[in-house]
């Protein structure tokens, strides 16, 4: 591979930062080599605690077991909101800007305060006490923030759902954590569109006996479905509340959210993140990786129902006092300027996207990009995939004008915030490349025999030690959380993606080594299509792998063998697509269907999907060995039907 550009840090960005170059190195010395001391002052420093911690530290990766601040007290709320009001009662902490672009709205803290206080109390008239989960099924509106921190605040734990799974996907992530209350709304919007949110929450709660109520919110307007022993509008119940609302003083490791993540094997598992450690770390990254000053405007495009919502929308800023941008549409309406559009008209700061956006954008053409300034930025982050050069590039260069840096944060729905990231007052960056560990993350490469690699090298990603943003759990499974993480290698932490050092030291992430692909930016298992595949009758079996594609990263590529006596057809493809679709959601929607009257298996019966990759990307030069399958002439029948 040759060697990629490096773009040094900017003098201007030098000037003001929170982190140098030499800084950089320092803490990140002390914070491996005086760990608990060093974690103990960042806690200090960046949050509110109602009582200090006993420990700061103390994990097992052999037993799984990971506590951090236990004894301290808090809530994630308070932090977020009520300590800012002395001195930012009337600055925005949320700029919501609506799928209608002539729909926008300013929300300051005291407002932020109020609202979440009358959501906060609304929710215990409903029963919901400490402990409890409650669902949150939203569009981009600020009651999904809202809500979040409502939770919060009474020590709820909430597990968002996002808006594009399906009835049957929600259902089961209600019935996994048993929530009692969900909160969602009439209907959400999108490029026009209207999404059927409390449609498919009635369909979900056909089958949810922990739900009690469900709680609406009016987005729209239009009719939809209610039953009333068990439905209640938000506006009838929420805006009668009081304004004000005790907080909950939560253990720092009582729960915060639950959030189901795709892995290799199984249905998704409910990813456990817990308060003190978590909050600390969404709020320490946030503030170094963005280089957050005072008074600026953010924006992450992410939605809430996923992790990169939590943290960097949600928590990370408001625990930072920042104004954070809500975004309800698309990149693409009502056309492809809209980013740039929302950026000179709220004089964004910091921008944080996905790299399939970045390139969707690339391919709609540079025109979009010249009815805009974007003179307000200074900060460009991208985060969920490998951005590829190109696209870096462009964004350097097109959207950025040159005089932005950029910051590929690497990280997990697992990690809870960025773990690999350039710092941009102290980093030079190498396009493609994820850069330098933050704070506190130490990282090993290890070979397929856990044999820990040195120098340039590529191999398993693995962490050796904890850090406070780590999940502390799968939700209700702890036997689960071991096996999916710590086995593997045993004193590690896997993360499941592969990884390239070079010689200065700089981490390349190279995708994922497991059977998750990475569709636009969000996690698929390949388990879980297949699953719903075969749930249609006409299916035998199914085996799906990702394949490159241009403007996902990754698109879902799935061989299906039908049952005996059905019809190969045009009509059945189009018909399984739709199924995935209903099963899963839009999210998982198959790309290609192959037929395949025949998998490649080995003798016992293993699938070969290392061919099936081959094929599904065009390479049939290195099928490499195909002499140990049952039937080696499956293969040429799958090229021949491609
Ligand atoms: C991938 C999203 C390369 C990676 C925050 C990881 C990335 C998975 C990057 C987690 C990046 C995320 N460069 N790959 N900057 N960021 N990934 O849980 O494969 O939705 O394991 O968390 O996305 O996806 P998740």
């Amino acid at each position: 591979m040759s060697e990629a550009k490096i773009y040094p840090v900017f003098d201007a960005i030098k000037a003001t930062t929170h982190v140098t170059k030499e800084q950089y190195q320092a803490m990140y010395d002390r914070s491996l080599n005086d760990a608990d001391a060093f974690w103990a002052e960042q806690a200090e420093e960046h949050l509110d605690w109602y009582q200090p911690w006993d420990t700061v530290s103390k994990y097992d990766f052999h037993t799984a077991d990971i506590k951090w601040f236990a004894g301290g007290k808090l809530n994630v709320a308070y932090n977020c909101i009520d300590r800012h009001l002395p001195a930012r009662a009337e600055q925005t902490a949320i700029i919501w800007e609506g799928d209608d672009p002539n729909a926008s709205q300013h929300i300051t803290y005291q407002t932020l305060h109020d609202k979440v206080c009358q959501l906060a109390n609304a929710m215990r008239s409903l029963g919901i006490v400490k402990g409890d989960r409650v669902c949150l099924y939203m569009p981009m509106v600020p009651e999904a923030v809202y809500a979040m921190l409502a939770c919060a605040r009474i020590g709820a734990i909430h597990s968002v759902v996002f808006g594009g799974f399906s009835p049957d996907a929600l259902r089961g992530r209600i019935n996994d954590s048993e929530c009692k209350l969900v909160i969602t709304a009439d209907e959400g919007l999108r490029g026009a569109k209207p999404i059927p949110l409390k449609k498919n929450v009635d369909k979900a709660c056909e089958g949810t006996p922990s739900v009690e109520k469900i709680l609406v919110c009016q987005v729209t307007g239009n009719k939809v479905g209610w039953q009333d022993d068990r439905d209640v509008w938000y506006h009838d119940l929420v805006d009668f509340q009081e304004t004000s609302c005790e907080p909950e003083q939560m253990d720092a490791e009582d729960p915060l959210f639950i959030l189901y993540t795709s892995g290799s094997t199984g249905t998704p598992k409910g990813v456990m993140h817990t308060t003190g450690g978590y909050l600390l770390t969404a709020t320490m990254t946030f503030k170094y990786i963005f280089d957050y000053q005072e008074g600026e405007v953010y924006w992450c495009t992410a939605d809430v129902g996923w992790i990169t919502g939590h943290t960097y929308l949600t928590y990370g800023p408001l625990s930072n006092g920042a104004t954070t941008v809500v975004f309800e549409g698309v990149p693409t309406y009502p056309d492809a300027s809209r980013f740039w559009q929302v950026v000179d008209k709220h004089k964004v700061n910091i921008f944080y996207t996905a790299p399939t956006a970045l390139r969707a954008l690339m391919g709609a053409g540079d025109e979009y990009l010249e009815t805009t300034s974007r003179a307000s930025l200074r900060i460009l982050g991208t985060v969920g995939e490998p951005i590829n050069p190109e696209a870096w590039e462009w964004y350097f260069h097109k959207v950025g004008n040159e005089q932005c840096p950029i910051v590929d944060t690497w990280w997990q729905t697992e990690t809870g915030g960025a773990m690999i990231v350039p710092l941009p007052g102290a980093t030079p960056a190498k396009p493609g490349s994820a850069s330098l560990p933050f704070f506190g993350v130490e990282l090993a490469l290890l070979d397929d025999e856990g044999n820990v690699l040195q120098g340039e090298a590529s191999g398993n990603l693995a962490i050796p030690r904890s850090w406070p943003g780590q999940m502390r759990g799968v939700y209700n499974n702890p036997k689960r959380f071991h096996e999916a993480y710590f086995a593997m290698y045993p004193g590690y932490y896997f993360t499941g993606d592969g990884c390239r050092r070079d010689a200065d030291g700089y981490y390349w992430i190279t995708g994922r080594v497991d059977d998750v692909i990475n569709v636009s930016g969000h996690r698929m298992g390949t388990a879980e299509v297949e699953s719903a595949l075969v749930l249609h009758e006409a299916v035998a079996e199914a085996a799906v792998v990702g394949y490159p594609h241009d403007i996902k990263g990754q698109g879902i590529y799935a061989y299906v063998t039908l049952m005996a006596g059905e019809d190969y057809s045009d009509a059945l493809k189009a018909e399984l697509i739709k199924h995935v679709r209903k099963e899963i959601g839009p999210v998982a929607t198959p790309d290609v269907i192959h037929w395949a009257p025949g998998l490649p298996k080995t003798r016992s019966g293993k699938i070969m999907r290392r061919i099936l990759r081959k094929i599904a990307e065009d390479d049939y030069g290195s099928l490499g060995d195909t002499s140990t399958l049952a039937d080696p002439s499956v293969v040429d029948d799958l090229i021949s039907r491609r």
